[in-house]
């Protein structure tokens, strides 16, 4: 495993963490290249449940090097509290096994401000943020007018790029929004204190995960979000602010892109989606809270209930081919155990127009309608189950029509939270029809 890309190929909450922590002990070095604190990725060790949203999940595997990359959104408030979380839970943590780029853009309070408050002024057109200022972060990195973490560590700049951001955002919440001002010097003091306590996990961290490749090590990117959330490729505007796929590496991470060997989606058995923005394969009323039970769909960030319906075949094609997935993991298989007939989305509707395939050309999605294929469920219990020919027939059956429609091999299959809870696939399990590469 020289260099792999691990990234959601739905909306986000496909169960990232658990895969990535699985991953991570074939790795040397777990890189976050995207995001912030808007991620949630729940990893289940020895019935111990962890949440982390900015620290990659390779942290719980002692002797890992951890990498936070220059095109994360830091919280520096939330990273040193994950930091003492984790501390206080026996977890080892320091600048040895976890790094910081410096050039990773900084989200301030006023940034979380300006979240909430645009969501607000948007109305009935909000995105349903997570509020946790990526946003406007990225915005002003775009802007020019941001602050990095090295500006952090650094009081005479720290002092004078904040005051002149903060002079405009100022504007921006009293005269547009109506709302009181931040205190500078408050402000100034709140961050500018975290300098000492960050300083140990600050550096060039592009450098150090290149020499890390050039020597050998392992490396494994883990995406945040889900593809259909990208900046470019998702559902825009209900999408976040970074780019979420393999192409979020080079940039994020100072890692060249011809260096990434394998790159793996990972997709529920069904689908979810939390904020608003479409989502064709959405099942209201009795069906999706059927599902959201069974999956416990609730945010790992928010706690909001999180949207759920069926997964799509041609959605899967569009994320799955445009990140040159090599394979995909499907996840929560067991939560699907019990229903009678398992729907797949096949195609789309729009008026009398059909479209075989997902529709990115078009200016949005809303209205698409879905054509589905159903296959027959099955309900033996599969949680305990780890060898794939140990699966009931009907849930093979369900697993290898999924991976003939969507063309792409499925490496792995996960059926419950904790870590042993997988069932990976020989090459000889694999029918050809999955287009193998
Ligand atoms: P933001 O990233 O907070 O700006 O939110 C933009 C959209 O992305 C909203 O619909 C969020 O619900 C969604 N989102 C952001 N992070 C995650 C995540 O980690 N999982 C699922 N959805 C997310």
């Amino acid at each position: 495993m020289p260099a792999v890309s691990v990234f959601g190929a739905q909306w986000g909450d496909e169960g990232k963490g658990k895969i990535i922590d699985l991953k991570a002990a074939e790795a040397d070095v777990v890189v976050r290249y995207q995001g912030g604190a808007n991620a949630g990725h729940t990893v289940v060790v020895a019935g111990a449940k962890y949440v982390l949203h900015l620290i990659p999940s390779g942290i719980l595997h002692p002797g890992k090097l951890n990498v936070i990359g220059n095109g994360v959104a830091l919280d520096p408030i939330k990273f040193l509290q994950e930091v003492e979380g984790l501390r206080a839970r026996g977890v080892r943590v320091d600048g040895t096994n976890l790094r910081l780029s410096a050039s990773a853009h900084v989200i301030f309070e006023h940034h979380r401000r300006i979240d909430q408050l645009s969501e607000r002024w948007r109305g009935d057109g909000r995105i349903g943020t997570t509020g946790r200022g990526i946003g406007p972060c990225y915005a002003d990195k775009a802007a020019r007018t941001g602050l990095r973490v090295s500006d952090l560590l650094d009081p005479e700049l720290a002092r004078s790029r904040l005051r002149a951001a903060l002079a405009e955002k100022n504007a921006l919440i009293r005269q547009v929004h109506g709302e009181a001002e931040l205190d500078f010097e408050v402000e100034l003091s709140r961050y500018a204190s975290l300098a000492g306590q960050l300083a140990p996990f600050v550096g060039d961290t592009g450098a150090q995960v290149r020499a890390a490749w050039q020597a050998n090590r392992r490396i494994l990117f883990e995406g945040a979000q889900g593809a259909m959330l990208d900046i470019d490729h998702g559902t825009y505007p209900f999408v976040t602010s970074s780019s979420t796929g393999v192409d979020g590496i080079p940039a994020g991470a100072a890692f060249p892109a011809r260096w990434i060997e394998r790159a793996i989606g990972i997709a529920k058995a069904y689908c979810t989606r939390v904020g608003e923005g479409p989502f064709p394969s959405e099942q209201h009323g009795a069906l999706g809270e059927r599902i959201r039970e069974a999956g416990n769909e609730y945010g790992a960030t928010t706690g909001r209930p999180r949207r759920c319906g069926w997964l799509d075949a041609p959605q899967m094609r569009y994320t799955l081919g445009w990140n040159g997935a090599t394979s995909w993991i499907m996840t929560n298989l067991d939560v699907l155990t019990g229903f009678d007939s398992i729907p797949v989305g096949v195609g789309y509707r729009l008026g009398s127009k059909t479209y075989a395939e997902y529709p990115a050309a078009l200016p949005g999605i809303e209205g698409l309608e879905v054509e589905y294929t159903s296959f027959p469920g099955w309900s033996e219990d599969i949680t305990a189950v780890r060898h794939y020919e140990r699966l009931p027939r009907r849930c093979r059956e369900y697993v290898e029509a999924v991976e003939k429609l969507i063309g792409v091999p499925i490496e792995m299959l996960s059926v419950g939270p904790e870590r042993d809870q997988v069932i990976p696939r020989q090459p000889e399990q694999i029918p050809a029809h999955a287009g193998a590469r």
